[in-house]
């Protein structure tokens, strides 16, 4: 492929999405939040009521939701139907049913294709749990990050508290982050595995400069 596709895949709140931005910045690249989709998508199911066990009600669900990115700023801002939704998919009830909704064929399948579409002529950043393994097995850089999970727990805990969501709890949130890693590595389908060519980066002691200039090191010989 000509243009460049980063992918950063790894456990839940491993800071992906941030180094992703910081990277997108940097290089002037596209930022694609694939887990937003996934969180949007939950969104959807939830207010539409939506029977997960019914393939037909999920199917139709599909087909009536459109997901759209706005990378100004390269942060991720996505609409649901034209509604932005940035925050409200950060809310604990989404967190708790994600998992469950991202574990279905027919949701990863029309998932995977619009990423697919995303990378087809564009330099992009994508983060995710599949993103070098099943949406760009040949992309230029894979990253799989991972971080010690109190240190993951703390971070998503300040970035709620940031966003004013002030009823969480720090176990609830290390509970949810525990239960998603555990559903996401095994589910049958595209479980959260790290790439055979990907290169692990772990976090936890890393300030943000430190991960983007590990990153960047990667990208060099492409960029
Ligand atoms: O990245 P984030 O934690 O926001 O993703 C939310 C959830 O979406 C994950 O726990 C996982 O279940 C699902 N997901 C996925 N595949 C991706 C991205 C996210 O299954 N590529």
């Amino acid at each position: 492929r000509s243009n460049i596709i980063i992918a950063i895949d790894g456990y839940s709140s491993c800071g992906k999405s941030t180094l992703a931005k910081a990277l997108a910045k940097r290089l002037n690249f596209i930022y694609v939040d694939s887990g937003a989709m996934y969180r949007a998508t939950t969104l959807y199911f939830l207010n539409e009521n939506v029977d997960l066990n019914n393939e037909l009600e999920v199917e139709n669900a599909l087909k009536n939701l459109e997901l759209n990115f706005n990378s100004r700023d390269y942060q991720s801002h996505i609409t649901l139907n034209g509604k932005e939704v940035s925050d409200e998919i950060r809310e604990m009830h989404v967190s708790q049913k994600v998992s469950e909704v991202s574990a279905l064929k027919a949701v990863r399948q029309a998932m995977v294709k619009q990423q697919q579409k995303m990378g087809k002529s564009k330099n992009i950043v994508m983060d995710g749990r599949d993103i070098g393994t099943q949406v760009f097995p040949d992309a230029q850089i894979k990253l799989f990050m991972v971080a010690d999970p109190l240190i993951r727990a703390e971070r998503r805990y300040n970035e709620l508290k940031k966003l004013g969501y002030n009823d969480v709890t720090f176990d609830e949130i290390l509970d949810n982050l525990n239960k998603r890693d555990y559903a996401d590595t095994t589910r049958k389908e595209s479980p959260l595995v790290k790439a055979d060519d990907a290169i692990t980066l772990d976090n936890s002691k890393l300030t943000e400069a430190e991960q983007l200039a590990f990153a960047l090191d990667k990208v060099r010989p492409f960029y």
